[in-house]
């Protein structure tokens, strides 16, 4: 059943003079065209988070909306509901092949959130036991990362785009490090740190943008990701791209490619939303940093205090209903699509009655999707923000909001809401070692002869380099479980590794 704009059982049937969605389709008196304002797209999505509450008001915990091209959906608003629905997979189901509007024909195949509807062969799109073919892939490779070396890493990379504006007193903490530290990390897990630069975190965010050179940008992210798996296909190491091609699931070199395209892509643009929101909390909101000062808030818990306010996506496209049943007093029909909305359901009044109250010490919040395809890379998402954050203000300790909080902007979309930038001014600093991991995680006594050897330092500014390949550094000797250390390299590969 197509959602069609009826109130939920028991509420009188919408009139034409309700107060929300008061014209009739195409009246032209209020000028607002078939469906009126509850459109998730054009006008109707400049307030999303507004429109959720009147929605919530007016229908309960699901209510019907309209994609481009007035598409209809259900966005889920309550948080019980958002989890009922991606804890059934009897029932719901993330294959939008049996979506009904894509069936009949209206959902054409150039509407804009098709890079999001259209079936692909990744874990996010399988479900039984294709789903758990795929996931148990992805998650034993990610079994295989080592958080005590993942946690260097993004300290490592702090330093060096901090360096990168220390000097200067002033930076812009969206352009400059939020989409940076997440690129240089996942480039590292994955193994392919040499194509961690300006040029691929531009590309990673124009295609997300889905601005005219989208396809272009998208095209280069995907021939470094291409060369990456024939490379480990033909010589594997010790990194989530080999553990992948060498699982026992024996992933195709296509799907082996289409996971790590999900993994560099999901992970980049929540990691990069998560940093942003984060930082914007910690500058904006005078209680927070005082807390963090005075030590009553740790970052970790800063970070999930965010996770519950501002949830990287908003909403996740889509769950699509697998036969005729109920959710929050409406009736779904088989063949409706769904959207799973973190935000609106983790503001859900039912579980936060006081929307000020600190969350402190509770995860409940839908930030990382729940059921079988509940992120599996939440940890180095934590991981990437606790230890960023931290090591960017141990840094930065006078780092403070370069302009009006009301000047600031944010880019809305259905699936999220990126802070556009967020200027900061400081005492200008002089750069630091960078080879010494951040003061909170440098274990004592750490030899000078096991430090990292120093990179390259990070290209400032926004503009693009021209495109020329960097060059490749020949990789790193695997280091095998149990054998003796060498050279001061491999004793700090073991260092690194915490073995
Ligand atoms: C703050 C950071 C992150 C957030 C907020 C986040 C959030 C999410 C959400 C909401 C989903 C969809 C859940 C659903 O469909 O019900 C998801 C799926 C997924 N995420 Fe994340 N994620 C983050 C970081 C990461 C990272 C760092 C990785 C990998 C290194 C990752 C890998 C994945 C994968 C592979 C899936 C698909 C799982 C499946 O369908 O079985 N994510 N994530």
């Amino acid at each position: 059943m197509t959602p069609e704009h009826r109130p939920p059982t028991g509420t009188p049937a919408t009139g034409t003079n309700d107060p929300l969605f008061g014209p009739p389709p195409g009246c032209p008196a209020h000028g607002l065209g078939p469906g009126g304002p509850h459109r998730l797209y054009g006008a109707g999505a400049e307030d999303l988070d507004d429109l959720y509450e009147r929605l919530r008001e007016r229908y309960g915990p699901v209510a019907p909306v309209l994609l481009h091209d007035d598409v209809p959906m259900w966005v889920v608003l309550g948080h019980a509901e958002n989890l009922q629905v991606v804890r059934s997979p009897s029932q719901y189901t993330r294959d939008s092949r049996i979506w009904a509007p894509l069936l009949d024909g209206r959902v054409k195949p150039d509407h804009p959130l098709m890079p999001h509807i259209a079936w692909q062969p990744i874990c996010s799109h399988a479900e039984g036991d294709e789903h758990l073919r795929l996931r148990n892939a992805v998650t034993s490779a990610m079994a295989t990362i080592d958080h005590r070396s993942v946690r260097r890493h993004i300290g490592g990379h702090t330093q060096h785009l901090v360096n990168g504006f220390c000097e200067r007193g002033r930076a812009d903490l969206v352009a400059q490090f939020a989409e940076h530290l997440p690129m240089a990390v996942l480039c590292e897990i994955l193994g392919m740190p040499e194509e961690y630069d300006d040029r691929m975190v531009q590309a990673a965010r124009d295609a997300l943008k889905g601005t005219e050179t989208a396809i272009q940008s998208h095209a280069y992210v995907m021939d470094a990701l291409n060369r990456l798996t024939l490379r480990r296909r033909a010589r594997p190491e010790d990194d989530f791209t080999s553990h992948l091609v060498m699982h026992e699931a024996r992933l195709s070199d296509d799907e082996v490619r289409e996971h790590l395209r999900l993994v560099l892509f999901a992970a980049y643009e929540a990691t990069a939303n998560l940093l942003a929101n984060a930082l914007r909390m910690v500058l904006t909101e005078p209680g927070f940093r005082a807390r963090l000062n005075g030590g009553q808030m740790t970052v970790p818990e800063a970070i999930e205090q965010s996770l519950w306010d501002e949830p990287p996506f908003s909403t996740v496209l889509g769950y699509y209903a697998k036969q005729d049943t109920e959710l929050g007093g409406q009736r779904i029909a088989k063949g409706d699509g769904l959207l799973f909305a973190p935000a609106p359901g983790n503001l859900d009044p039912r579980v936060r009655p006081d929307l000020a109250a600190n969350m402190q010490g509770n995860r409940s919040h839908l930030a990382f999707g729940g059921g079988p395809h509940e992120c599996p890379g939440q940890d180095i998402g934590r991981a990437i923000a606790d230890v960023g954050v931290d090591a960017l203000l141990t840094r930065l300790p006078d780092v403070q909001l370069a302009c009006a909080e009301d000047d600031l902007r944010w880019r809305s979309a259905i699936a999220s809401r990126h802070l556009v930038a967020l200027p900061v001014r400081f005492e200008p600093k002089p750069q630091q070692d960078t080879d010494l991991p951040p003061r909170a995680y440098a274990a004592p006594g750490l030899p000078a002869d096991l430090r990292p050897p120093a990179r390259r330092r990070e290209p400032q500014g926004a503009a693009l380099p021209a495109a020329v390949p960097p060059p490749r550094p020949a990789p790193l000797p695997p280091v095998p479980a149990g054998a003796p250390a060498r050279g001061p390299w491999q004793r700090l590969l073991r260092w690194w590794r915490g073995e």
